[in-house]
């Protein structure tokens, strides 16, 4: 796990040093008001007043420039318009079947200007909330601009989500509009995503007008007074919006995200730290400057794709790639072949797809020029060393550093990460080094002390950070009690991580009941909710199982309801249960049925100790079980399923 690899700065500016990461990192964390200042002072805003940062005494225990006013659409768009960057590509577009679009700093200003005076002329104003269901378009990309320039709240639904997510989510934002798509191409094949909205707005109320973009050929059904064609509003639309000025800790956007309750949470971040934030760790991380190709190949869907495809990429004034479809289409080089067309210079991606790719082996990326690449980066869960060298050398062909970046849906943007802007940190394969400037990460162990080196125990995060979520959208109390209570006054992000004898950070997965497959976080509670409503289901208990590509995929286990026979074609339909209420990304590999789970006598299932039986580890201490025999029980119905596979292979 030692092995260090020296890797220089890439910067021209970078500092030599690596000491110098530990004296401006003090620096930041001693004087945020003077270090965020001067990047604050980069960004446009219109007014500049009191403080950068105020400390509160309650949670989250800072606020950003409260009274500042900016727009980030402005300072993605106008800013770079106003400059040489005005003809400069901001976007390349490339769809799953080939076709091609390039837009400009000054075609994206313009197409998002219309499209902002559109939604205006809808009556979207400030303050609303507008969800936004499409696949990976431009106009997926002019849409949160031109919300955010009339500081209207997105709220992105993943297009892998079902209806019932999408309901669920417009109900609880209290959405007025939606903006989405005919349809989406996705290895080949048309997906009805405006079916799927039109289902799930059969379960909600707010929404009074749905926008719908043309992919496909157009042929679907649009009800009247509701569905309205953007292209038929695009044409007379204005050329010119002025943006809202907005307050510095104004909601820019809701991101549902999984946590340890059936109901997911409205990560809510702001205008000013975020947009601070994701500029800066833009600049810091991938080391942006004016000659780069920078690609990202996470969903818009994602915080990944709000902050590394959209936001930080264009407000830095970056070329920023994105591609329509699946990775493997038509063949498993798609990506290889598209990073050597465009040249991309900066590319950034999640361990599960590098061991997917891993598996289709490195011929595939042999017969492309990978030359140009000059940074690789990581995100969405550990990445283990053998993905990491192979990235590194049949990728990287050994000569671009390997940025492993830990962060999450509420931390805005990236929190710790070697950093080729700023300096040379040696690199050890699975770990995401050091804490960025602004970020006083430390490992705490299960009683609040700092960890010796080397001992594993629990992230938090120990002062406010600009690029912080504000709360969860009408969940104030869940936003304290979920990230503020397990160590007071320390933001909680609910990870186990180690720091070594360098200090070096490792970030060792979720420590609650959230999964991690294939890099999405997927609450197991939400799952058993699913499978509860389903008629035959009694009770169940979903744990994780480790996968060599997906790191881990969700197994259920479950009690009947009387009068229900277990039955492999029960099985299939409870599977495909949680992919209709849930999603496809969240089915389980697959289903047990068991009499009953192991509980603790007061009630609560023993999850620990099923998934324990899972990965074939010692069950660990159970004085506080309620029935040894359930144990059993678990291990025979997975037994028995493991054997009945088997046979059938
Ligand atoms: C969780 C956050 C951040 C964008 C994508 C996922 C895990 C993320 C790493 C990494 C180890 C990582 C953590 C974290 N995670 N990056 N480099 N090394 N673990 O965002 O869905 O909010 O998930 O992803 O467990 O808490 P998210």
């Amino acid at each position: 796990m030692d092995q260090i690899l020296n890797v220089l700065p890439t910067s021209k500016t970078a500092h030599p040093d690596m000491n110098v990461l530990k004296e401006i990192r003090k620096q930041s964390l001693e004087n945020p008001e003077a270090f965020w200042q001067r990047f604050a002072d980069e960004l446009f805003w219109y007014e500049k007043n009191g403080p950068v940062y105020q400390p509160i005494d309650e949670p989250p225990y800072a606020r950003w420039f409260p009274l500042w006013k900016t727009n980030i659409s402005y300072n993605a768009l106008d800013r770079n318009v106003s400059s040489w960057r005005k003809n400069k590509v901001a976007l390349y577009w490339e769809s799953e079947d080939g076709y091609r679009r390039t837009m400009t700093f000054y075609d994206l200003y313009k197409e998002v200007n219309k499209f902002a005076s559109v939604l205006k002329s809808l009556g979207v104003s400030k303050g609303d909330r507008v969800t936004v269901y499409m696949p990976m378009i431009p106009e997926l990309v002019v849409s949160l601009l031109a919300l955010t320039r009339i500081g209207a709240i997105h709220s992105v639904i993943f297009a892998g989500f079902t209806s019932q997510a999408i309901a669920d989510r417009v109900n609880d934002s209290c959405s007025k509009l939606i903006i989405t798509s005919d349809v989406a191409y996705r290895r080949g094949k048309e997906i009805p995503v405006k079916d799927i909205v039109d289902e799930a707005l059969r379960h909600t109320s707010t929404v009074e007008k749905v926008l719908v973009v043309q992919r496909g050929s157009g042929e679907v059904e649009m009800v009247e007074d509701r569905d309205i064609w953007y292209h038929d509003l695009m044409g007379s639309a204005e050329s010119y919006v002025e943006p809202e000025r907005l307050e510095g800790t104004f909601p820019s956007f809701i991101l549902y995200t999984s946590g340890t309750t059936g109901k997911p949470k409205g990560a809510t971040h702001g205008t000013a730290g975020y947009m601070v934030w994701s500029y800066f760790t833009q600049k810091l991380v991938f080391d942006v400057n004016d000659r780069d190709i920078y690609w990202c190949t996470a969903d818009i869907g994602w915080i990944t794709g709000h902050t590394y495809v959209v936001y930080g990429p264009l407000i830095s004034g970056v070329t920023s790639l994105i591609y329509e479809g699946a990775p493997d289409y038509p063949r498993p080089d798609r990506w290889w072949d598209i990073v050597e067309r465009y040249g991309v210079t900066i590319f950034y991606t999640s361990p599960t797809s590098i061991r997917m790719h891993m598996k289709f082996g490195e011929e595939w990326t042999k017969s492309h020029d990978l030359s140009s690449l000059r940074i690789l980066g990581t995100v969405g869960e550990p990445i283990n060393p053998e993905a990491w060298n192979w990235y590194y050398t049949h990728i990287g062909r050994q000569k671009a550093p390997i940025v492993d970046t830990w962060w999450q849906t509420e931390t805005g943007g990236i929190m710790i990460a070697p950093q080729p802007g700023l300096a040379p940190i040696p690199l050890k394969p699975g770990s995401a080094t050091f804490p960025l400037p602004g970020v006083d990460a430390e490992v705490y162990t299960e009683d609040g002390r700092v960890a010796a080196p080397n001992e594993k125990g629990l992230l938090v995060i120990r002062k406010p950070w600009p690029g912080q979520f504000m709360t969860l959208w009408g969940d104030p109390e869940r936003f304290k009690s979920a990230y503020f209570t397990r160590f007071p006054g320390c933001y909680y992000p609910g990870d186990f991580a180690m720091k070594d004898e360098d200090g070096y950070f490792w970030l060792l997965g979720r420590a609650d009941e959230v999964l991690k497959v294939a890099g999405h976080r997927i609450g197991t509670i939400e799952l058993e909710d699913s499978l509860i409503s389903h008629p035959a289901v009694a009770e169940s208990a979903v744990v994780g199982k480790s996968d060599p590509i997906k790191m881990q995929v969700p197994v259920a286990f479950v009690v009947l309801r009387p009068g229900h026979m277990p039955s492999p074609q029960l099985r299939i339909e409870l599977i495909n249960h949680i992919r209709g209420t849930i999603g496809p990304v969240a089915a389980p590999e697959s289903v047990y049925f068991v009499e009953k789970l192991p509980k603790t006598r007061s009630g609560k299932i023993m999850r620990r100790v099923i998934a324990a039986v899972v990965e074939d580890r010692p069950i660990g201490d159970i004085t506080t079980i309620e029935d040894e025999a359930s144990v059993d029980e678990v291990r025979r119905a997975y037994e028995e399923l493991k054997m009945e596979l088997r046979m059938r292979e």
